[in-house]
């Protein structure tokens, strides 16, 4: 039945995209309105799909009916590779990518999914909103046919099982764990002796449940809005990867429009992006409780053991020099943000010192 629904929107935005319109609704001088297509692979109750729509109204409201933003969650237009393809050709103009989905296109893209390489929440937030960092990485698949617009926190990633609780990497040896389909997710695995195994998002809740594979790595949320925690009980936060979800947009999209009209894109982008990190919090928190009333057991392994074990994979890519750059450009704010805290730290113990 979903598989049906999924082609069935293909073949519609095919067959729109070969006619060139959009036109479901009017604005208010009755000229066909633009159709934005905006996909997405989480429900509509994810901190993403509510943000999609603060966007929506954004955008709608700005360009006076012009353009009218429809939403498309669910992988309701296929899975997120597949909907990717479908926003280089402009049959879709904004979708929800994750970096395993981006580093196919852009190495530095890759950097940012490599496990690890976040100190902290603060230093992966302050690595996301820092122009110099991220401006190059969005404009860089442009010859590929998109462009980034803003990002979305997607959490924190940790492994999950069905039988087996994660203390250490050993623990992992020999079992099935999904993966996105992404090389550093596949290396990622091996390196802490599991077997990757990649599928999309979609096919995770079946997977689990017929025992295809014995665990997947994912944040809170997928327990719930995904129903992973029905299936798999043992949660533990080896807190592998603190990373985002971009905003991708087609590359022309934004210069075919008149400038009011990417104007409100791009506004409506920042907004979204602020919406979603307000809301992202409390959904991770709420998730967890949920899971924990269905019975998911949550588990605080020491995480160095695991972080030893990405050193090779860490060497490996900065033999690269374009990854090295990136990777170089986000340490140095890990460290930069390091000392910051240490000073702080080190003037409230003296200023306490004097008080006493
Ligand atoms: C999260 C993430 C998605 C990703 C998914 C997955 O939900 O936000 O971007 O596609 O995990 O593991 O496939």
């Amino acid at each position: 039945m979903k598989v049906r629904k999924r082609i069935s929107a293909l073949v519609l935005i095919a067959a729109m995209s070969l006619v060139g319109v959009g036109c479901s609704s009017s604005n208010g001088e009755g000229k066909p309105a633009r159709v934005i297509r905006v996909a997405h692979g989480q429900n509509e109750e994810h901190p993403q799909h509510k943000a999609l729509i603060e966007f929506e109204k954004y955008v709608e409201e700005k360009t006076n009916g012009e353009l009218d933003v429809q939403l498309f969650p669910n992988e309701l237009l296929g899975a997120s590779a597949q909907a990717l393809e479908l926003c280089q050709t402009g049959a879709i103009d904004l979708v929800v990518a994750s970096l395993g989905n981006l580093e196919a296109f852009e190495d530095s893209y890759t950097v940012l999914n490599l496990p690890y390489i976040m100190d902290s929440k603060e230093h992966y937030h302050e690595v996301m909103n820092d122009e110099e960092i991220m401006g190059p990485i969005y404009e860089s698949t442009r010859d590929s046919g998109f462009i980034g617009l803003t990002w979305f926190d997607a959490g924190v990633r940790n492994v999950y099982t069905t039988k087996k609780v994660i203390n250490t990497p050993e623990d992992l040896k020999g079992l099935k764990i999904r993966v996105q389909t992404s090389p550093t997710n596949v290396k990622m695995l091996e390196a802490l002796g599991a077997s990757p195994t990649p599928m999309s998002f979609g096919e995770v809740y079946t997977g689990l449940q017929q025992s295809v594979i014995d665990g997947a790595e994912n944040n809170e949320l997928a327990l719930i809005n995904n129903k992973h925690g029905e299936v798999a009980k043992h949660y533990s936060y080896n807190m592998h990867a603190m990373l985002p979800d971009m905003l991708i947009v087609n590359a022309k999209l934004l210069d075919e429009l008149t400038p009011e009209q990417s104007q409100a894109i791009v506004d409506g982008g920042k907004l979204a992006n602020e919406f979603e990190l307000d809301a992202w919090e409390a959904a991770e928190t709420e998730a967890k409780e949920k899971a924990e009333a269905m019975g998911v057991n949550f588990y605080y392994p020491d995480i160095k053991p695991f972080q030893e074990k990405m050193v090779d994979l860490h060497n490996e890519y900065t033999q690269n020099p374009e990854m090295k750059a990136v990777f170089d450009k986000i340490r140095a704010k890990g460290d930069e943000i390091l000392a910051r805290n240490e000073n702080k730290e080190n003037s409230k113990e003296s200023s306490e010192t004097k008080a006493n």
